[in-house]
């Protein structure tokens, strides 16, 4: 009860802040989008400003923070992974008011403790999750995951690695070392899609999860 309605008020601060935050990268990538639609030629290009005006963002951000969460984090990633928790305390204290948006953020896109995934047949996962790819339903501002993942696009070289990996935009918007396929699927929901994290056990992650690693497969083969 309780751990549901601390969630609860994470995801409304989660969903207000992110009217703040994400809209610049959406706008960014729509503006590229619309110019190009026609041919659906350009969604890389735009996609990357639109990660680039976040990492902008987050950096014009950081530097106007005190010094002391810089030091924090510095201390956090330089100790062992796994340690993510005593890491995102440190930056919650450090952040402060002001700058609540990422701390809801990045701990709704981290895998919970004894996360169980859903388990269903990878066949029929991947038939769902193909067709969740293109459900601009699941977002708040109209994308689906087509919108900029269609055929390969959109994705940095890190696609092609083992999970958990580095990725750029889990490490400058939501300061994290490493991520999970599934957790991708999160950043990707609350950051460009501006919309909710997907219930962590529930059948369309391991959906979308599973077809993403058919896509990853795609993306090696390239
Ligand atoms: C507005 C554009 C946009 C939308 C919509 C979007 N993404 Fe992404 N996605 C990106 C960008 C930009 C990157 C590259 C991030 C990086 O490398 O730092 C990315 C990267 C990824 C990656 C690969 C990360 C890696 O290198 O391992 C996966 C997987 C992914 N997205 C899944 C999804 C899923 C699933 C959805 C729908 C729920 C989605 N994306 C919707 C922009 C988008």
């Amino acid at each position: 009860m309780n751990t549901d309605s601390h969630r609860k008020e994470l995801l409304r601060k989660l969903s207000r802040n992110l009217m703040v935050s994400v809209p610049v990268m959406t706008v960014v990538a729509m503006a590229g989008m619309s110019a190009v639609s026609e041919n659906g030629l350009g969604l890389i290009p735009s996609a990357e400003a639109a990660q680039g005006e976040a990492e902008g963002e987050a950096k014009g951000e950081a530097e106007g923070e005190a010094k002391g969460e810089a030091e924090g984090e510095a201390e956090g990633e330089g100790e062992a992974e796994g340690k993510a928790e005593g890491e995102g305390e440190a930056e919650g204290e450090a952040e402060g008011e002001g700058e609540g948006t990422s701390e809801a953020m990045k701990e709704a896109v981290r895998r919970p403790e004894g996360y169980k995934p859903y388990e269903g047949d990878a066949e029929s996962l991947a038939r769902k999750g193909e067709a969740l790819f293109s459900d601009t339903s699941l977002s708040s501002n109209g994308l689906s995951c087509a919108t900029c993942h269609t055929n390969g696009a959109g994705y940095a070289d890190t696609f092609s690695n083992e999970y958990p990996h580095f990725v750029a935009m889990g490490k400058s918007d939501f300061g994290m070392d490493k991520v999970h396929l599934d957790e991708m699927v999160q950043i990707c929901m609350v950051a460009p899609m501006a919309a909710e994290p997907l219930e962590w056990d529930s059948e369309e992650l391991a959906a979308l999860t599973e077809y993403m690693r058919i896509e990853q497969e795609k993306f090696r083969q390239r």
